[in-house]
């Protein structure tokens, strides 16, 4: 007999054929309908039991998660919610999960409970969604960018430059904690270290994806990147994927128009690919929000925000223009802002929100920043006193995208170095691209998981990674 997924049943014509499906029990209703699931798909497949057919220990251990295997015959269904049903003949009990121990019962379980079982919560209809569309993301970037003639190039997690500035770092070392050798000054002695040097995991490939720009053209990287900063928030992981093109002989605007069509191409495949782990989502939220006061809940489903953001344009201003809106907007002038907004200043969370969800309800990319608050890579602008950066600010979310062109010029960049105290000696291969056959070039940074946090409509970062890594926080 031949077995398939449930995904595929589900869309076979049944006419009595013989089948056998696997997967895990998500109900036993009645003691005699089974919605079993296999992961292919959140839609379950019903198997009916005639249980006198069946020895009463089989039908003892058909519990919510056990795994099992069905043999039987595929007919239309006779009830509602599904047009086929699998009537069962044999069944085989791989694995009992026995319900007086077994942690999830088949209810809503609160998402920090289930952040408790990481190892099991994927098998709930939420995260198997979440999952399924975390991993059409992931090849929609591979898709996108072969198909536009991109290299994708795996550049080092072990770092031997903290050049980057994105971040703290978390070091990687042999070295002994007790009796850490020491130089005569009573430093630690990195030269005893197993690289020989201080190194760390990266915080962003794309100091050596810049390599690899002005050599093959166009590259990405699409990698684990790693942040020792102490940031609890949902928006902060201290292990994140981050997708890194980086454009030979593009300009900040070519990077701009290259990150918004990219972010509506995988969002768009997603709504293409993940109609009924979306639809799923989009009903988990309505159902949230019915006890919510009306001015709380959101203006628009999940997937006619998705739609929204794929067929209309993002804003596109200037940081000074945004520092101007905010000067003259509401919380500004009643001081609901708690940080304050003066060019200069970072923009904060709270005035990226307003700027996205008050100002212009919908995505915003903010470019030319003051160069004082930015990294030393990025090209000064002619005025001398900003940068060609961007970041792209999504709805919900903050920021999702940081990019930039970098300064090509050595001097310019060299001058930059010394102000901001990045050594030199780190860098020195960074600073030959600008020696030899420099090139204007450009890329950016998307935060996997703040992406998907937007496709999915979650709340929590921590939700949309299989086994998050955040402070005090590496179970699994
Ligand atoms: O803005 P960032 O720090 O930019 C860079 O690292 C550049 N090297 C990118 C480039 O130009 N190639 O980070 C890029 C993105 C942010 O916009 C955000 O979406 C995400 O990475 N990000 C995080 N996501 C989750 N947890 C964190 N702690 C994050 N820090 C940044
Ligand atoms: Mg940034």
């Amino acid at each position: 007999m031949d077995k398939f997924s449930i995904q595929t049943i589900l869309g076979m014509e049944p006419k009595g054929q013989k089948l056998i499906a696997q997967g895990w029990v998500r109900t036993f209703r009645s003691n005699r309908f089974i919605a079993l699931n296999d992961g292919s798909t959140i839609n379950n497949l019903q198997v009916v039991v005639d249980q006198d057919q069946f020895d009463e220990s089989i039908i003892k251990q058909i519990n919510t998660s056990s795994a099992i295997a069905v043999e039987g015959t595929l007919v239309e269904s006779q009830g509602r919610g599904q047009t086929v049903e699998l009537i069962a003949e044999n069944i085989t009990i791989y694995g009992n999960a026995d319900p007086s121990v077994y942690p999830l019962q088949p209810k809503k379980h609160s998402l920090e409970f289930l952040r408790e079982k990481a190892h099991l919560r994927m098998r709930t209809s939420t995260f198997g969604a979440v999952f399924r569309i975390r991993h059409a993301l992931a090849f929609a970037v591979h898709k996108y960018f072969n198909d536009r003639g991109f290299f994708y190039m795996h550049t080092p997690i072990i770092t031997g430059s903290d050049a980057e500035g994105a971040g703290e770092m978390f070091r990687v070392t042999t070295l002994p904690f007790d009796n850490t050798p020491r130089t005569e000054e009573g430093n630690v002695d990195w030269k005893k270290d197993f690289f020989g040097k201080e190194t760390n995991l990266t915080v962003s490939g794309q100091l050596e994806a810049e390599v690899g720009a002005m050599s093959l053209g166009k590259v990405y990287t699409f990698g684990p990147t790693f942040r020792a900063e102490n940031s609890n928030t949902t928006r902060h992981l201290s292990e994140f994927w981050m997708i890194e093109p980086e454009v030979a002989f593009i300009d900040i605007n070519g990077d701009m128009d290259l990150a918004e069509d990219f972010l509506k191409y995988i969002i768009k495949y997603a709504m293409d690919n993940c109609a009924d782990d979306l639809a799923f989502l989009d009903q988990r939220i309505t159902d949230l929000e019915k006890n919510m006061k009306k001015e709380d809940r959101r203006e628009m489903g999940l997937i006619d925000t998705l739609k929204f953001v794929t067929e209309n344009d993002f804003q596109r201003i200037t940081y000074t223009e945004a520092v101007n809106i905010l000067l003259q907007s509401k919380p500004y002038k009643k001081k609901q802002f708690e940080y304050p907004v003066a060019w200069g200043e970072a923009l904060q969370a709270e005035h990226e929100r307003y700027l996205v969800e008050k100002e212009f309800r919908k995505p915003v990319i903010v470019v030319d920043y003051p160069k004082d608050i930015k990294a030393f890579y990025m090209k000064v602008n002619e005025d001398g006193k900003t940068v060609a950066a961007m970041d792209i600010l999504f709805p919900g979310i903050g920021e999702v995208v940081g990019g930039s062109q970098r300064e090509d010029r050595l001097d310019v960049l060299l001058k930059r170095m010394e102000d901001m105290n990045v050594p030199e000696e780190e860098l020195w291969w960074y600073l030959e691209l600008r020696k030899f056959g420099t090139a204007p070039h450009a890329g950016f940074g998307l935060g996997f998981e703040r992406m998907i946090l937007f496709v999915t409509g979650m709340g929590n970062i921590r939700d949309v990674i299989p086994f998050p890594r955040a402070p005090r926080s590496a179970e699994f």
